[in-house]
C-alpha cells in the first residue's frame, strides 16, 4: 500500500497534464454540434481502460445516446467488486466573456486547474483511473474486482442511462457503486453525502392574442400573456418561503432530529456564505436552516423567462406569448410524476381564463437517501480519514444525480458518494476549476479504498 501511495506522490505533475487532455475535449452534451467531441471523450476513457489492461471494454448503448463505456478488470471472483460510476459530459460554456481563460484550454492558476467540466466531473472521475493505475503499475494486481460504468448524458437527465442499467445487470453486478461527482462541505472537511436531491423540471407556455399586437392600440383591452405568467408564477411561492401548490409536501420526508443535530455541529456560517453570494439576505422557507433549506427541504425555482421584446431601446408591443422554465428539487419521498400532476392540477385551477398554456415536462429524477451503517459507506469514511487527515462528515447535498437511485435499485447494492469537488468551484458557471491538492487526495482517497473494501466479507 504504501509503495502505491509514494508511486501516487511521485507523478503528481503527469496526472495533471493527463486531465487537461480530457478537459481539451468540448463533450458538452447539451449541443448538438458536438456529437464527434462525445465520441472524443469516450475514446480517450476507452483508451485509457486499455492502457491498464482492463478487459471487457466496450459501448454498452451502441444504438442510441453518447456512448456509456464500460470496462473491468476481474482479479478474482471470490474478491469484492467495485463499480466506479461517472460522466464524461459537461455543462455548456456561455456566459463565455466571463471566462478568465477559454473553457477548454485549461489553465493552473492558484493551485486549481481551471476548465469546464474540470470538477464536474472529469477531475473527480479522473482520480479513481490514476488510483487503479497506481495499483497495478506498483502491484501488479488490484486488490478487488473494479468495473467502470461512464456516460455522457448526465448534465441532460441520463435518458439511457435507466435502461441500460436494467439491461445489463449481470455485467454490473458489485458491492458498492461509488460515484465522485459531489462536493465537500468546506475546503478541509472531507464529505460523504447520504443524500441527494431529485429535480422536476418544466416549460409552461402562455399564449394571449394571436399575433403581437400595438399595445397602444389593443392594451387594455386583452389580457397579457407575460402579465398572466407572473402572476401565476408569483403565486406559488407565499412571502414564507412556502410553495403553495396544494399536497406539495404531503410525501415530504421530515428531517430526524438527530440530523438536525448534526447539521448544527457543522457550524454553518451564514454570514460568509451571505458575502460569498453577494447578497443582503438569505430567503428561504421559513422554520429551517440555510443548510436544512437545500439539503432536506423542496424547492421551487424559476430559471429562466422570456416573452415580448428584449432586444435594444423600446418596441411598444403586446406579445402574444410568455414562457418560463420553473423547476422543483425534490426530496425524499417525493417523486418526478406526482409532482407533474400535482403542477398540472394548479395550473389548471388557476391560470387566467383570457390566455390559454401549455405545460412540457422537460425531465426529472428521484430524491435519494441512503443509510450510512453500510460497510460500504463506512470503508469510505476509513479511506477519507486516511487520505485527508481528518474524519469525514456526513452531509445531504442540494444538486441531484438522478441515476444513484436507479444503481441502488437495480444492482441492489450500496451507492457511495466520495465527493472532491467544493461548492465554491463553478460547477455550471464560468470559471469552473478543481483544486488540484483535491485532485490528487481524490487519487489517494480511492486507492485507500480499494485497499479497505478489498478487507470486507
Ligand atoms: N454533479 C452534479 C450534481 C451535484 C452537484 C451533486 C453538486 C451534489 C453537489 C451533476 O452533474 C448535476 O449537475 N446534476 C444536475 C441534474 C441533471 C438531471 C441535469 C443538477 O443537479 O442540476
Ligand atoms: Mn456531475
Ligand atoms: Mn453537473
Amino acid at each position: 500500500m504504501e509503495q502505491v501511495i509514494n508511486f501516487i506522490n511521485s507523478n503528481k505533475e503527469s496526472y495533471i497534464e493527463e486531465l487537461k487532455e480530457f478537459l481539451r475535449i468540448q463533450s458538452i452534451s447539451a449541443d448538438p454540434n458536438k456529437k464527434p467531441e462525445m465520441q472524443r471523450a469516450s475514446e480517450f476513457l476507452m483508451s485509457k481502460l486499455s492502457d491498464m489492461g482492463f478487459d471487457n471494454i466496450k459501448i454498452l448503448n451502441p444504438d442510441e445516446g453518447n456512448p456509456i463505456i464500460y470496462g473491468e478488470k476481474i482479479v478474482d471472483t471470490k474478491k469484492p467488486t467495485i463499480l466506479f460510476y461517472g460522466h464524461y459530459d459537461v455543462q455548456p460554456v456561455d456566459p463565455i466573456d466571463l471566462w478568465h481563460s477559454p473553457p477548454f484550454e485549461p489553465e493552473i492558476r492558484d493551485g486549481k486547474i481551471w476548465a469546464r467540466g474540470a470538477t464536474d466531473d472529469k477531475g473527480q472521475l479522473f482520480t479513481h483511473f490514476k488510483a487503479v493505475e497506481a495499483y497495478i503499475k506498483t502491484e501488479n494486481e488490484l486488490p478487488v474486482n473494479i468495473k467502470f460504468i461512464i456516460e455522457g448524458e448526465e448534465e441532460v437527465g441520463s435518458p439511457s442511462l435507466p435502461k441500460t442499467i436494467e439491461a445489463n445487470k449481470n455485467l454490473l453486478k458489485c458491492d458498492a457503486v461509488v460515484v465522485s461527482d459531489t462536493s465537500m462541505y468546506d475546503e478541509k472537511t472531507p464529505s460523504i453525502t447520504y443524500g441527494l436531491r431529485g429535480l422536476a423540471y418544466f416549460q409552461i407556455e402562455i399564449t394571449g392574442p394571436n399575433r403581437d399586437l400595438h399595445s397602444g392600440t389593443f392594451g387594455g383591452a386583452v389580457m397579457n400573456p407575460i402579465q398572466a405568467l407572473c402572476d401565476l408564477l408569483s403565486k406559488m411561492k407565499d412571502k414564507n418561503g412556502k410553495i403553495t401548490i396544494p399536497h406539495f409536501y404531503d410525501d415530504v420526508l421530515p428531517l430526524t432530529k438527530k440530523e438536525r443535530e448534526n447539521y448544527l455541529k457543522l457550524k454553518f456560517n451564514e454570514k460568509a456564505y451571505m458575502r460569498e453570494l453577494g447578497v443582503k439576505e438569505l430567503f428561504g422557507e421559513k422554520g429551517f436552516t440555510t443548510l436544512e433549506r437545500t439539503w432536506a427541504r423542496p424547492t421551487l425555482e424559476i430559471n429562466g423567462i422570456w416573452g415580448g421584446y428584449t432586444g435594444a431601446g423600446a418596441k411598444t408591443v403586446l406579445p402574444s406569448k410568455a414562457y418560463a422554465k420553473i423547476s422543483m428539487r425534490l426530496v425524499p419521498n417525493q417523486t418526478p410524476k406526482k409532482v407533474e400532476k400535482l403542477l398540472a392540477d394548479y395550473l389548471k385551477r388557476n391560470v387566467a381564463k383570457s390566455v390559454t398554456y401549455k405545460l412540457e415536462t422537460l425531465h426529472g429524477g428521484e430524491p435519494a437517501i441512503t443509510p450510512i451503517d453500510n460497510v460500504a459507506i463506512q470503508t469510505a469514511a476509513v479511506a477519507m480519514k486516511k487520505a485527508f487527515g481528518k474524519e469525514p462528515v456526513f452531509i445531504r447535498e442540494g444538486g441531484s444525480i438522478p441515476v444513484v437511485v436507479d444503481f441502488g435499485r437495480k444492482l441492489k447494492a450500496p451507492v457511495v458518494l466520495m465527493g472532491f469537488g467544493l461548492h465554491s468551484e463553478n460547477l455550471h458557471s464560468p470559471n469552473e476549476h478543481f483544486d488540484l491538492d483535491n485532485f490528487h487526495r481524490g487519487i489517494i482517497c480511492s486507492a485507500y479504498y480499494m485497499n479497505e473494501f478489498s478487507k470486507i466479507k
